[in-house]
């Protein structure tokens, strides 16, 4: 794995949004992995930025979003909600391209991927817990996309996006440490002190299904990005 430390991250929004704007100039038919959450604001904000600057259409582009929450009633907690509103809304891309896990779809969703060509760059975040997409501690390093049970802890951070933790769903749809795996490229994106010790066990380099994120040792083009402060405090 590579590691990145950058001064913040505004900084690496804008290295990760250089990274998505360069392949689709040159591959107009990319097909993206996409992360919501905060981590991958700032990198939603630099390729909006980016795009209108430098005339780049996300026309033919494809994105697969990790995860989609199961059972929500109000839909604007919705992921799609979230993408539309942060990304897609803002670039020319068809709609009809993106692509999100669903209780319809979700046993057919890492062949949807792969009759696309499969991802050729994957965004990351990474849970408090070491959980990637929501793939959640004890997950198996071959799942395919299913529906996962979110824990406390997961549950927890993400009430900031509701009114109260028993708005928060109890259960998602997300992409399986497999399907993550098939990605040609990934970045996974660490920033912030809450983020401390999924950062040292990731970079302790031990491989266990307890930490979930620890499965991308196993993969060949990986990229760390972390924060200079955040960085600091686990050296
Ligand atoms: C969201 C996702 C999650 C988040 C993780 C970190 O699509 O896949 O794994 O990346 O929960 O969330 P933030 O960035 O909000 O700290």
């Amino acid at each position: 794995m590579e590691l990145r430390v950058l001064q913040n991250s505004q900084e690496i929004g804008t290295e990760i949004a250089k990274k998505v704007i360069n392949l689709v100039k040159v591959n107009q038919k990319a097909v993206l992995g996409l992360a919501t959450g905060s981590s991958p604001l700032p990198t939603y904000e630099s390729i909006i930025k980016s795009a209108k600057q430098e005339y780049v259409s996300f026309k033919k582009v494809t994105c697969f979003n990790l995860d989609e929450y199961v059972g929500l009633n109000d839909m604007s907690k919705s992921y799609r909600f979230f993408m539309n509103e942060n990304l897609f809304d803002h670039i020319d891309i068809n709609k009809n391209n993106t692509f999100f896990p669903s209780t319809q779809n979700y046993l057919e969703y890492d062949e949807l991927i792969a009759s696309k060509g499969g991802i050729d760059l994957q965004i990351l975040g990474i849970g408090n817990n070491g959980h990637i997409a929501f793939n959640e501690p004890g997950c198996s390093f071959n799942s395919k996309t299913h529906i996962e049970e979110l824990t406390k802890s997961t549950r927890d951070a993400n009430t900031r996006f509701f009114n109260s933790l028993e708005e928060v769903p109890t259960h998602a749809i997300t992409m399986g440490l497999s399907t993550i795996m098939q990605a040609n490229e990934i970045v996974i994106i660490i920033t912030g002190s809450a983020k401390k010790e999924a950062l040292s066990m990731l970079l302790s380099g031990k491989i266990t299904t307890d930490f979930p994120a620890s499965v991308l040792n196993n993969h060949k083009n990986v990229c760390v990005f972390v924060d200079q402060e955040l960085y600091n405090s686990v050296k």
